[in-house]
């Protein structure tokens, strides 16, 4: 029987460059597989820890997913969904969460490196408790094998494991599947100040931007510290720049870069140059199908409509199951 990928990303909005060679490149990757494919707008999820800028959320998602159609996900290899216009997820969640030990929940490194993070106030909600227990509904509806997901997403992936262990063994009935994540490489993107890129720290290069704004934002990209002076040799292995040109630049060019940059016998400003050329050339066509899409959002949320009835079909047909496994329990402790 063929095997069923999931993921799904909160809704930030606009996509980096991070996450389009990262995360997205990777489900783009998929669909060469024989996968059923399932990738979904996480806006529930957005609510647990933002519930006070939720204004945001409906044009956040359609925002990523125009990214994510410019970038190439294709709407039929793919079925593309809202997880807040699938209800079953939420009915799943109510139901697991009548099985799920509290004190499991609290050990989830994630629920106390966020309260860390974030502050108290912001996460004493009871959603933002419950969080991984809404993302593994989200995965064992569809049956899902395999999740393409981030390092920081792993102890989720296993919650739901354990979760659907003590759903079968309180039910004795096996409905679920334990999902595995599947954990492809992904470059390793830096931002323009020399950090991971992120939306957060504001140092980010997008779709959206223009051509020269792009370039601007490369001109003044840290390189590697060692280089400072002109005739200071470098690791071009280390720099945030070359890092990029390992993604949008041929292979002669790299192992130009490379030993041109130990040498110093290139300086910064001119391989900044060629980076920019490379890139804004290979974002050209993207960049132009996100302008068009900007322009169809109706088709866009066509899309999503689409793919949520499709999900519905998927996950009512396994919520049929649930309930029935739940309801003729003898006992579910
Ligand atoms: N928690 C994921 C993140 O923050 C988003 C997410 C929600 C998700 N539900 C999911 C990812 C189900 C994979 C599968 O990135
Ligand atoms: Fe980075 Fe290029 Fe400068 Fe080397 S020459 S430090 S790779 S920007």
């Amino acid at each position: 029987m063929k095997k069923t990928v999931l993921s799904g990303m909160r809704p930030t909005g606009i996509l980096h460059l991070g996450n389009l060679y990262g995360a997205l490149k990777n489900w783009i990757n998929l669909e060469k597989e024989n996968y059923n494919r399932f990738y979904f707008v996480a806006d529930w999820h957005a609510l647990t820890t933002g519930f006070d800028d939720a204004k945001d959320i409906p044009e956040n998602t359609i925002n990523m997913v125009i990214d994510w159609l410019a970038f190439g996900l294709s709407p039929e290899k793919n079925t593309l969904f809202v997880q807040s216009l699938v209800k079953e997820h939420a009915e799943l969640f109510l139901l697991l969460s009548m099985i799920t030990p509290v004190g499991w929940l609290e050990r989830v490194p994630s629920y106390k490196d966020q309260i860390a993070q974030l502050g108290k106030v912001k996460t004493s909600n009871y959603g933002f408790l419950g969080y991984p227990v809404l993302m593994a509904a989200d995965i064992i509806i569809y049956k899902a094998h395999y999740v393409p997901v981030g390092l920081d997403q792993v102890a989720h992936l296993e919650f739901t494991r354990e979760l659907v262990r003590h759903f079968h063994a309180l039910t004795k009935k096996e409905i679920f599947v334990e999902p595995q994540p599947l954990l492809t490489e992904v470059p390793k993107i830096l931002g323009l100040d020399g950090r991971k890129m992120s939306k957060s720290y504001n140092n980010a290069i997008y779709l959206s931007d223009t051509e020269e704004e792009t370039a601007k934002k490369i001109k003044i990209m840290f390189t590697d510290p060692r280089r400072k002076r002109r005739s200071d040799p470098g690791v071009a292995e280390e720099c945030g720049v070359f890092m990029l040109h390992k993604i949008f630049s041929p292979k002669e060019l790299q192992d130009e870069i490379k030993e041109a940059c130990s040498k110093a016998t290139i300086g910064c400003v001119d391989c900044k140059k060629k980076l920019t050329e490379n890139l804004n050339n290979a974002l050209r066509p993207i960049r132009e199908k996100r302008e068009d899409l900007i322009n169809k959002k109706e088709y866009v949320k066509e899309i999503l409509i689409e793919g949520s009835k499709r999900a519905s079909k998927v996950a009512s047909t396994t919520l049929e199951e649930v309930r029935d496994a739940i309801f003729s329990a003898k006992r579910l402790r």
